[in-house]
């Protein structure tokens, strides 16, 4: 059978290479102790030079395997180094592998030394290599260095499983069926004749299997294909029920088994069509965002539950049902989380751009084909993107690359992202990003514009993002046009049958490059930021899910902070039914999402262009002609004094008639009744209802001031028995007397922490916008953990957390 172990632990590293680590005699001098996943260099949150991670560096483990193993075949699994890695044995040069994002693994059968200590050195070069993929040219994002993913042991028999597909056809018809193509290595001199037993698993009962025999020659690669169609009562995977089943496969030779291997899977249909994209038949519109991998000071090394944790902010805080993995296969443990909640998912090659020489294709070739031998059990996974991001044509590159995953993998369609419309098409879905719209009237171009035509299946794949960069702590109106930008273009989107759905840019702020960015190394596109704290605009995406409740009045409530003073229009991001205002506690109006507008959104914003002071009911005038008023007042407040109808104009007449008003009076009547934020003390609150129930109620403005230090962790509780150390996050904020967060305050932050687990990154960090996050690892030890955040003013709580 076959034996795997992480070895993510115990490493020694060091941020050079020189030809004598590879000895097995060297002393280790000079290397400290790291785990695995590892980023080569910690770098400041921004403003740091981008050569600082471009360097070789070294890592040493010690390995030792007895003589149990002597007749056995024996690999080492790597998931991801950045970028070109150089594998040794004992001294012995084994394998390189060029690119950072596919997982390769490494034979050391024949340089192992049984019953003896082996040390295993693996040269990393995380320079930015011309002949790796996304380089050659400039890159809108860092790729940092190191072995950021995890390493595993695995020792097979000398007859194995390499990898298991399991192909699910006419999954909507009575006939369902999987074909399930399991890859087989002989490494033995000998022929063999064996069994190979197929069992589809859901939960812990068997509900199918089939046992075949198949023969292999000595020394053969080969593929044994089981058909399986007992399949009753079905669950599909679907975004609300992501029903996943498992495939375990065993091969035995004389009746012993002598290898399995165990994969998950989904049955599901997912297609591009010209008029939509379809989820076991029902077209579902596409919402998503682009995210890239990195994060504050580590980078890309991040272990399994943060990693996992970004999917559940996409599907569950942004209720987002798309996510593109930009621009580069990503991490299994994220696309795992994906499979299990039901996050579709768009994943591509690595690349930006440029398309190198030959050396540089086949290395993105390989890619090709690696991302998909890893991914595709997916049922998350619904195109397979074989382009460089926005690329120029290459008709014989594409052809290849097209090639190797229609082969590979008949039953998912390709894509590639482009932003030349009508640039050739020699895949499945056509995917452009769309930069139209810049905040006037155009928003997104037609499908026949970018495509060419009315039939291809379309699909946008980035929006905004360079188009208004925003940070989350930029002025107010700023932010509103951020957020109003993304609800224009789904909006759009939604309206239009062509296009089967948008992907924007992006989910994350991300560091990049010089050339790219605010010059800080930042490029401050996402909805949320490195910390994955939310601007307004992450609003959007929420509001228009059921996922959670939400009601953002997308504004600080105080006048001096808008343009001309101008309290007015007010936008709430919201999926209650309507709001009523109350200020200062009278209550002032009831207002409902405008489906004027924004028609085609599941949950249109709610815009407050009108505010009337509530005094007015006292008005020395007849009740019917206060109504007049308010009408009036509404009128003049959403359209100006032009646009008040004729109706109007005359019922103020008679009300100037009826209650003897001079014209000059009456300008005054009305202008003392609009409210903005008003001079004395003025707080407004808004009180959401679904199904005319209040479900949710916010406060904002008047005299607010520095109030709590609140301290959260995304988890409670942490544990050691993952695959290698665990994480979770910390977020700090500084919130005033109201609960909310006061995003101009300046304050050091410094973290207290006690028991088993280090913080990630700085002790001590300013807030930035009022709010900062932090993560937090575990050391290999259990125990209680206790954290406490201070700053000049105020101490936080303390949380405790658990380590299990
Ligand atoms: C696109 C590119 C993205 C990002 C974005 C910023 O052109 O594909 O990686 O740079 O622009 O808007």
């Amino acid at each position: 059978m076959r034996y795997t172990k992480y070895i993510n632990n115990d490493w020694l590293y060091k941020p050079d290479f020189k030809e004598e680590y590879i000895n097995t005699t060297f002393d280790g001098k000079g290397f400290e102790k790291v785990e695995l996943p590892h980023t080569n260099i910690e770098i400041p949150y921004n403003c740091f030079d981008e050569k600082i991670y471009q360097f070789t560096s070294c890592y040493r483990r010690k390995l030792s395997l007895t003589n149990w193993y002597k007749n056995k075949k024996i690999f080492i699994d790597f998931e991801g180094i950045m970028i070109y890695a150089k594998v040794y044995l004992n001294g012995n040069c084994i394998s390189e592998h060029k690119g950072g994002y596919t997982p390769f693994s490494v034979d050391i059968t024949n340089y192992v030394n049984f019953n003896e200590e082996n040390i295993l050195v693996v040269m990393v070069d995380s320079t930015e290599r011309k002949d790796i993929p996304p380089y050659g040219y400039v890159v809108d994002y860092l790729t940092y260095g190191g072995i950021y993913r995890e390493v595993k042991l695995r020792i097979v028999d000398k007859l194995f499983i390499e990898n298991v597909q399991v192909k699910v056809k006419d999954t909507l018809s009575n006939n369902i069926y999987t074909e399930i193509d399991v890859y087989l290595e002989n490494t033995f001199d000998i022929g063999k004749y064996c069994e190979i037993k197929a069992s589809i698993i859901d939960g812990g009962n068997t509900i199918d299997s089939k046992v075949n025999k198949f023969a292999i020659k000595a020394k053969e690669k080969t593929k044994v294909t089981i058909f399986m169609d007992n399949f009753k009562n079905i669950e599909l995977w679907d975004l609300d029920n992501p029903k996943l089943y498992s495939c375990h496969i065993e091969i035995s030779d004389n009746k012993k088994v002598k290898d399995s291997f165990e994969t998950k899977f989904g049955f599901r249909q997912a297609i591009f069509k010209e008029d939509g994209f379809y989820l076991n038949k029902i077209k579902t519109k596409l919402i998503g965002l682009n995210r890239h991998q990195s994060y504050p000071y580590v980078g890309y090394a991040m272990p399994e539950r943060v990693q996992k944790k970004d999917a559940e902010i996409l599907k569950y805080d942004l209720g987002l049902n798309v996510v593109r993995t930009s621009h580069y296969p990503q991490s299994r443990h994220f696309l795992d989380r994906c499979d299990e909640i039901g996050l579709l998912v768009f994943e591509e090659i690595p690349g930006w751009q440029h398309i190198g020489n030959n050396e540089w294709k086949t290395v993105a070739l390989n890619n090709v084909k690696d991302m998909i031998y890893r991914d595709w059990n997916r049922p998350s996974v619904i195109l397979w993107g074989v382009r460089i991001n926005e690329s120029q044509d290459d008709h014989d590159f594409y052809k290849a690359t097209n090639e190797i995953a229609c082969k590979m993998d008949e039953t998912r369609q390709t894509a590639g992202v482009r932003y030349l419309p009508k640039s050739e098409l020699l895949e499945d879905v056509f995917t452009l990003n769309d930069f139209t719209h810049n905040g006037g009237k155009k928003v997104l171009m037609s499908a026949k514009k970018a495509v060419g035509n009315n039939k291809t299946p379309y699909l946008v794949t980035e929006y905004n993002g360079h188009m208004y960069p925003t940070k989350r702590f930029d002025q107010e109106e700023r932010l509103v046009e951020h957020s109003l930008r993304h609800i224009r273009v789904i909006n759009k989107q939604l309206w239009n049958s062509r296009i089967s759905g948008g992907i924007g840019w992006c989910a994350f702020d991300y560091n990049t490059h010089k050339e790219f960015g605010s010059g800080d190394k930042i490029c401050y596109h996402g909805v949320m930021d490195m910390f994955r704290i939310p601007k307004y605009a992450a609003s959007v995406y929420a509001s228009q899910s059921d996922h959670k409740l939400v009601m953002d009045i997308i504004s600080l409530g105080s006048i001096g902070e808008k343009d001309e003073s101008k309290a007015l229009p007010l936008h709430i991001l919201t999926n209650c039914d309507y709001v009523v205002l109350y200020k200062n506690n009278i209550e002032i109006d009831k207002y409902y999402p405008d489906k004027k507008i924004y028609k085609n959104l599941y949950h249109p914003p709610i815009v407050i262009k009108h505010i009337i002071n509530p005094d007015i009911e006292n008005e020395p005038v007849r009740k019917k002609d206060v109504k007049v008023l308010k009408e009036t007042i509404k009128e003049i407040m959403s359209n100006g004094k032009e646009g008040l109808s004729l109706k109007l104009r005359i019922q103020v007449l008679w009300v100037m008639f009826r209650n003897k008003i001079k014209i000059q009076n009456m300008i005054e009547i009305l202008s003392k009744y609009v409210a903005g934020w008003g001079t004395e003390e003025t707080y407004y609150t808004f009180v959401g209802y679904k199904n005319d129930e209040e479900v949710i109620r916010k406060t904002i403005g008047g005299n607010v001031y520095a109030s709590k230090l609140l301290l959260r962790a995304d988890d409670n509780i942490l544990v050691t028995s993952l695959s290698s150390y665990d994480a979770t996050r910390i977020v700090v904020k500084l919130l005033d007397n109201r609960g909310n967060i006061l995003p101009f305050i300046n304050e050091f932050i410094e973290f207290e922490v006690s028991g088993p687990v280090k913080i990630i990154g700085p002790k001590k960090v300013g807030l930035i916008g009022g709010t900062i996050a932090t993560w937090i690892k575990t050391t290999g030890e259990k125990g209680d953990v206790k954290i406490k955040a201070k700053c000049s003013r105020f101490n936080s709580n303390e949380i405790n957390i658990v380590v299990k």
